[in-house]
C-alpha cells in the first residue's frame, strides 16, 4: 500500500472529530473568543468618537494577524440582524508598538453594518481578513500630493505617520476636501503630524463654504502638482474627474488611486444565463456572462459573506465544485474542476455548481 499524503491523512474522516476546524475553533473560542485556528479575530480595545458620525476603532488582533502596510485595507465583519456582514475598511494609523490596529469608519444612517459598529463596546469581539491592497507608497522619492475628500483621509493619515515614524519626510502636499471643520476626519493626528514636520502642508477644503474642488481650484493650490506623485481617495465621483483631469495632462502613470466602492460590472443585454446549482443538484439562481456571482447571489435574495467586493479580502471565498468561471480581476479563466474561487470577481463561463 502507498503511504497516504500527509494532508490527506490529516483529512481522513477516519480522523473526525479531531481534523475538525470548527469544532476546534468552538472549542478553543469557548475559552477565549479570539482564539482560532483559521479566523483572524480582535478584541476592540476601545471606540472613539472622532467627529460627527466617525468613530475609531481600536483593535487587537489574534497571532493570525499578518501585519500591514500603511495605505492597505482590510474587511471587518459583525453579525448584523442575524446575517454576517463584512465591509472593506483602509486602515487608519501606522503600524504601531503592541500591534494595535485602528480603523476610522463613517457611520451611515441607514447602513447595516454601521449600526453594529456603533454598538461595539470595549472587550467585543470581531472578526477580521488579512489586509491587502497596492495603495502603498513606502518611500517616496520626490514630492507627493495627496488629494482626499471625507473618509479618503484615513488610509493617507497612516502612510504620513508612518514616513515621520522611519524620518522619512517628503515634501507632503495634502488636498483634502470635507463639508465643514466638524466634519474633518482624524483632524488631530494631521495637527500631530504638522508640529513635527514643517514640509507637510495642508489645504482644507470646505465644501459647504467654498463649493467643490474643481480643476481650476486645485491648480491654484498645487500649482506644481505635474512634478508630484499624486494619492487620490475618496467618493468615486470626486477620484473620477481627478483621474480624467490627470489623464488629460497625460500624467495617468503618476496618479495612485484607492476606489472605496465596487465598479459596476457593463453586462451585454444578449449575455448568455448559466444555471448555478448546489452540491445537491438544486439550481439556486442564475448568473448572466460578465456578472459577477456575488451580484447574481444577491439579485436571488442570497447573502453570501463578503467584504470589499474587489477580490482583495478573500471574505468571499467559495468552492466551486464544477463548471467554469472568468476572474475578472486576473482576466484568466478558471477550469472546470474543484477550486477555490472569489464570488465577487468571478463571472459565470458556463453552468456551475457551488459549495455556497
Ligand atoms: S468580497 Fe473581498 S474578495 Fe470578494
Amino acid at each position: 500500500m502507498l503511504p497516504m499524503a500527509p494532508a490527506m491523512f490529516w483529512r481522513s474522516p477516519w480522523l473526525k472529530p479531531l481534523n475538525d476546524t470548527t469544532a476546534w475553533n468552538s472549542l478553543l473560542q469557548g475559552v477565549n473568543a479570539t482564539w482560532s485556528l483559521t479566523e483572524v479575530r480582535a478584541r476592540v480595545l476601545r471606540s472613539v468618537q472622532e467627529c460627527r458620525d466617525v468613530v475609531s476603532l481600536y483593535l487587537k488582533p489574534n497571532r493570525l494577524f499578518k501585519g500591514f502596510i500603511p495605505g492597505q485595507h482590510l474587511a471587518l465583519t459583525l453579525p448584523c440582524k442575524g446575517v454576517l456582514q463584512s465591509r472593506s475598511f483602509s486602515l487608519s494609523q501606522a503600524p504601531g508598538a503592541g500591534g494595535v490596529l485602528r480603523l476610522t469608519i463613517k457611520l451611515k444612517a441607514d447602513g447595516v453594518l454601521s449600526q453594529a459598529v456603533a454598538k461595539l463596546k470595549r472587550g467585543a469581539v470581531v472578526r477580521l481578513s488579512q489586509a491587502g491592497g497596492a495603495f502603498t507608497h513606502a518611500r517616496p522619492e520626490r514630492g507627493v500630493l495627496m488629494l482626499s475628500a471625507g473618509s479618503g483621509i484615513t488610509p493617507m493619515i497612516a502612510m504620513l505617520q508612518d514616513w515621520a515614524k522611519h524620518d522619512t519626510r517628503p515634501d507632503v502636499l495634502m488636498i483634502h476636501s470635507c463639508r465643514d471643520e466638524a466634519d474633518w476626519i482624524l483632524r488631530e493626528d494631521l495637527r500631530t503630524l504638522v508640529h513635527q514636520w514643517p514640509q507637510l502642508k495642508i489645504r482644507p477644503v470646505f465644501t459647504a463654504a467654498e463649493g467643490r474642488l474643481d480643476a481650476e481650484r486645485l491648480q491654484a493650490l498645487a500649482p506644481d502638482f505635474a512634478l508630484r506623485d499624486t494619492l487620490l481617495c475618496g467618493p468615486e465621483e470626486f477620484m473620477e474627474w481627478i483621474a480624467a483631469f490627470y489623464r488629460k495632462q497625460g500624467l495617468s502613470r503618476q496618479l495612485k488611486q484607492e476606489h472605496f466602492q465596487a465598479r459596476r460590472t457593463e453586462i451585454r443585454p444578449d449575455a448568455a444565463r448559466y444555471e448555478v446549482f448546489a452540491p445537491d443538484g438544486r439550481a439556486v439562481f442564475h448568473a448572466l456572462n460578465g456578472q459577477p456571482l456575488l451580484e447574481a447571489a444577491e439579485a436571488a435574495g442570497l447573502t453570501p459573506v463578503h467584504g470589499c467586493r474587489r477580490g482583495i479580502c478573500k471574505t468571499c471565498t467559495c468552492r466551486k465544485l464544477g463548471g467554469t468561471v472568468h476572474n475578472q480581476l486576473t482576466d484568466t479563466l478558471s477550469g472546470s474542476g474543484e477550486e477555490w474561487i472569489q464570488l465577487c470577481v468571478s463571472t459565470p463561463v458556463s453552468d456551475l455548481h457551488l459549495e455556497l
